[in-house]
């Protein structure tokens, strides 16, 4: 589905805010997500990282389990704020396929500025998903 420009970029304005809460003190690269709900509600996600290095968590995830926690499993788009425009990791790319191969994927640089639009399905082509569970 389409997303207009006004969404799109309060979007990026809001994952663009949330990536000052960002907690990268060993990478130094700091991510926002904001994702949007159907429902309309959008979730912030930043990435949290630990001294324990591989119990952090990327900024994607963070946005989809928050409003996975809410009760929203339903979503349009997730807009991802990084320092270079970088993209989303394989693991993000998976879960957030698992809600949605058509969401669409904003990505923009620290300054907002959109690097890249893209689909869950365009990152992750040929993923693994429910259906693969659905006969068991
Ligand atoms: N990171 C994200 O938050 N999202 C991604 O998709 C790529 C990587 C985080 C993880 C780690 O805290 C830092 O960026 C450097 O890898």
């Amino acid at each position: 589905m389409a997303i207009p420009p006004h969404q799109r970029d309060e979007l990026i304005a809001r994952a663009q805010q949330a990536r000052q809460h960002a907690y990268a003190p060993y990478s130094g690269y700091p991510v926002g997500a904001a994702l949007l709900a159907r429902s309309g509600t959008i979730y912030e996600g930043v990435n949290v990282e630990n001294a324990a290095y591989p119990t952090g968590m990327c900024a994607e995830r963070s946005a989809v389990f928050s409003a996975v926690s809410k009760g929203e499993r339903d979503f349009s788009a997730i807009a991802v704020v990084t320092a270079d425009g970088g993209t989303p990791c394989g693991s993000c790319r998976q879960v957030l396929t698992e809600f949605g191969p058509e969401i669409v994927v904003f990505i923009a640089d620290g300054q907002g500025r959109l690097i890249a639009e893209t689909t869950a399905e365009d990152l992750l082509p040929d993923a693994f998903g429910p259906a693969n569970l659905s006969r068991r």
